[in-house]
């Protein structure tokens, strides 16, 4: 109990001093820099009420047993508790505290401006995911229709102006989960799953970053799942990445999840045929070829060497779609340069544009159509044994190539490493470019409105 305070102290300590220092080393950057090389890419940080973050952290153990005291993962800004004592890069990161993380590494961010009106774009520090669990777990659980009408209250009643600039469509947030998980129809009742944060009209304008978004365009856009790796400086990055390459990789596949065999995840031996069965069982029938890691029960969530050890062993790691399409794996696997096998495309092609480019995908991955496998009986292993050996080795050294961009790198990295972007930086750019598009096309329509008129 006391070390769990001391870690959240250590983080809402973090979050409060890191706003001190990245006001000042902004109001430094104006005087020294005239060439403004913060034009088009100022963030205003929205000051909300503690009860929308911090005190949301601070409540952590409150949702147990219904849901996992999340404490723990709160270590180290919300990149949890090292591996082990010694190691440096390596946490047991879990990705619901996206939130906290993303939270802190934009009070780092070297354009932020405290005037509202001079912002290109204005993040709400909301922790939407963490706040939802009082709608899924706890006493709230037949108000999900209500998730962000304090939010949106909020901001009508205090300055808002800020808001009523540009109707919320320069207005930002992070979400930790699936949009699924918010666009649960208000009128659903009881609830299927989920809340309906992004159902409210009320939020129609604002751009959330999730892990996954729906088959239409809506508001979200997908970023990807923090993985366990957080370096902090580039050498930690390039000899992580050199140990990747250099891996022996004696198995060809390798699939680690839950699902398939007895336990839950839909993959039950009485279950209809899907995909995780298939892929167990080509695991099962062809053991040099393939490792299954078992990671039924949440039991790999928190210890990444279960699976990174196999990860780094393999050619290929298979990301068959779960009880969502995407997963968390791809971006762990990528880290370790084994390189993906998609099942369906919204695993990740017409997800991560923003960090993985969609016409590339043929250069760094390869897609076998589920129903090949599920109703056809096609091979995995033999797709994956016809591939010439020089065209998989290109493969991995573009999966390695791309890694970098899906690491969110540790708060407080060396200045070298900040040069390079990270899935962090290139979630910041991509929404800035997103809002300005979205204001200019706003304004074009409005010009052609009045010339019609
Ligand atoms: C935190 O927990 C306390 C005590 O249960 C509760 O009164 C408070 O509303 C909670 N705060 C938030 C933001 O959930
Ligand atoms: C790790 O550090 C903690 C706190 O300093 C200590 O209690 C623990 O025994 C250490 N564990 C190992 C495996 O060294
Ligand atoms: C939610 O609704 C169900 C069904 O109407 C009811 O049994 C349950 O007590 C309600 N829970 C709360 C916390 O109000
Ligand atoms: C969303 O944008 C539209 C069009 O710009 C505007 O009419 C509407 O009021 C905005 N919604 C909110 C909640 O501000
Ligand atoms: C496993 O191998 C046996 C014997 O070679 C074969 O009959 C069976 O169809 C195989 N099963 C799968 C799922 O490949």
């Amino acid at each position: 109990m006391g070390s769990r305070i001391i870690l959240l102290s250590a983080l809402l300590l973090a979050i409060g001093g890191a706003a001190a220092a990245g006001s000042r080393s902004w109001k430094i950057a104006t005087v020294v820099d005239q060439a403004d090389k913060c034009a088009g890419r100022r963030i205003h940080i929205r000051r909300l009420p503690a009860r929308f973050n911090e005190e949301l952290l601070r409540n952590c153990s409150a949702y147990s047993p219904a849901y996992d005291d999340f404490c723990p993962y709160l270590a180290n800004n919300g990149l949890g508790q090292k591996t082990f004592n010694h190691s440096r890069s390596w946490y047991r990161s879990d990705p619901a505290v996206l939130e906290p993380l993303f939270h802190s590494r934009l009070l780092e961010y070297p354009c932020l401006t405290d005037d509202p009106s001079a912002a290109d774009a204005v993040f709400l520090p909301y922790y939407t995911a963490i706040d939802a669990l009082r709608y899924l777990y706890g006493p709230l659980c037949n108000s999900s229709f209500e998730h962000g009408v304090e939010l949106f209250d909020f901001l009508l009643r205090d300055d808002p102006g800020i808001w009523a600039r540009r109707g919320g469509h320069d207005h930002f947030l992070v979400m930790a989960g699936p949009a699924w998980d918010f666009s649960q129809s208000p009128a659903a009742d009881p609830p299927i799953w989920g809340t309906s944060f992004l159902e409210l009209p009320e939020f129609y304008n604002l751009t959330a970053l999730v892990f996954e978004s729906r088959s239409w365009p809506w508001q979200e856009q997908a970023i990807p799942y923090p993985t366990s790796f957080h370096p902090a400086s580039l050498p930690r990055l390039e000899i992580w990445l050199g140990r990747a390459r250099r891996s022996r990789r004696p198995t060809l596949m390798m699939f680690s999840g839950g699902g398939g065999g007895g336990g839950g995840g839909g993959g039950g031996t009485n279950s209809p045929p899907n995909i995780r069965r298939s892929i167990r069982a080509e695991c099962e029938n062809r053991t040099a070829l393939c490792e299954f890691v078992d990671c039924s029960n949440g039991v790999c969530e928190h210890d990444p060497i279960r699976f990174m050890r196999p990860m780094l062993r393999s050619v290929f790691c298979l990301h068959p779609p779960g009880n969502t399409p995407t997963r968390r794996a791809t971006f762990d696997a990528m880290i370790a340069g084994c390189i993906p096998v998609f099942f369906q495309e919204d695993s990740a092609r017409s997800q991560y544009g923003w960090h993985l480019p969609a016409a590339e995908y043929e250069r760094f991955s390869v897609h076998i159509p589920k129903e090949e496998v599920v109703a056809r009986g096609l091979s995995i292993a033999d797709v994956l044994l016809a591939i010439p050996r020089a065209e998989v080795r290109r493969m991995r050294e573009r999966v390695l190539e791309l890694a970098p961009r899906v690491i969110y790198r540790r708060h407080q990295s060396s200045e070298e490493l900040r040069s390079r972007k990270d899935a962090f930086d290139l979630a910041v750019e991509g929404t800035l470019r997103k809002i300005k598009r979205r204001l200019r096309s706003l304004q074009e329509g409005e010009v052609e409105l009045s010339a019609a008129l």
